[in-house]
């Protein structure tokens, strides 16, 4: 293992290890907490990436030009690290991350990792900033691989160096609502994705575009936005940064993956566990009428886990949800889930990766 760093270090008198013990583990938000390494690994321009380097956590160097920053060639993914009760640590199916970065990545016209060097990578990342991986039941460790076109272009093509590069951030719970149900808003002017465009693959374009609506959602005190399919205007697609489920006389629906939404990997996750705890799952087009006439709704993804919806309001209207309480199914999928990732209970399924 590297020597660890931190970014205390140069405080007179305190040790390398203080800055960790400094940690509020009891208070970690979902906000940036600067670790010791990330990993970077350039790709030469025959396609393939080369061995990549940990490299301490820092600004990464890039030309003016560079494809990302004026073309927004990029990609990113998100997974988590978890610490299990005999102190060991789990990675939560991160051969899906590498796969779904790959199909992005022929999507957004760049070479990518391959799976073997993906997963080899995030667990090198993870290993080597250990030390930040929460105890038990504080959080988990965010892993953020990001796959970006670093080379200099100025006329609009594929640029012709890419850098894959990961780093991580211990975090806490995602909304500030932390556990409790959030309030949603069904946005109408904004779209999110396209069909043909690139709403179905995770490039950092998806991210920026979204975040006036969030911000004038914010501002009227929701918690997000969710969207609607831009052709119809009738059916559910997405949050902003997750996966839209609900729960209608005991079987859980979510829209179907048709090109403008992201196949989630939480959202893949939750699908089986609901069937292996005997739900009806429905992967088909739901509509805005059948979200507010539903049981149960709830969120998935990587950073939000599964969070219970409270209330929606469409076209001015609210309707809530179990009370503002947590709702049974939520609940005990929430629960069947975590316990899993965290290691709890026994994984038949072989999601877990040491
Ligand atoms: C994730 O859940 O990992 C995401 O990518 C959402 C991100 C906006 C925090």
């Amino acid at each position: 293992l590297l020597p660890p760093i931190t970014r205390c270090e140069a405080v007179e008198g305190r040790t390398l290890w203080d800055c960790v013990a400094d940690t509020d583990w009891d208070n970690l938000e979902f906000g940036l907490v600067p670790t010791d390494y990330m990993y970077v690994m350039k790709c030469n321009r025959n396609g393939t990436f080369s061995e990549g380097k940990l490299k301490q956590f820092g600004p990464v160097e890039l030309s003016p030009s560079s494809g990302i920053l004026n073309y927004g060639q990029g990609l990113f993914e998100g997974l988590k690290a978890y610490r299990k009760e005999d102190g060991s640590i789990l990675l939560f199916r991160p051969e899906e991350n590498a796969s779904r970065m790959k199909s992005g990545a022929e999507r957004m016209c760049m070479p990518s990792p391959t799976i073997q060097q993906f997963v080899d990578a995030v667990k090198l990342t993870v290993l080597e900033n250990q030390r930040w991986v929460p105890p038990v039941g504080k959080g988990s460790l965010y892993i953020r691989p990001l796959l970006m076109g670093s080379g200099p272009i100025l006329g609009l093509a594929p640029a012709p160096d890419y850098t894959f590069l990961i780093f991580v951030s211990p975090v806490g719970n995602y909304f500030k609502e932390g556990l409790a149900p959030i309030n949603l808003i069904v946005e109408t002017n904004f779209h999110r994705a396209t069909p043909g465009g690139t709403g179905g693959v995770k490039t950092i374009g998806n991210y920026a575009s979204v975040l006036k609506a969030q911000a004038i959602a914010k501002e009227k005190g929701y918690s997000d936005v969710l969207y609607l399919d831009c052709v119809n205007k009738k059916y559910v697609e997405e949050v902003s940064s997750c996966n839209i489920f609900i729960v209608k006389d005991n079987i859980i629906s979510t829209p179907e993956i048709y090109g403008t939404i992201l196949p989630g990997i939480t959202r893949k996750s939750i699908i089986q566990v609901a069937r292996n705890q005997g739900y009806q799952v429905e992967e088909r087009l739901v509509s805005v009428e059948e979200l507010l006439d539903a049981d149960e709704v709830f969120c998935t993804g990587t950073a939000v886990v599964v969070s219970p919806v409270g209330s929606i309001t469409y076209q001015g209207k609210r309707v809530e949800y179990g009370n503002q309480g947590v709702g049974v199914v939520s609940q005990e999928l929430y629960s069947a889930l975590t316990n899993l990732q965290n290691g709890i209970t026994e994984d038949n399924m072989g999601w877990t990766v040491k």
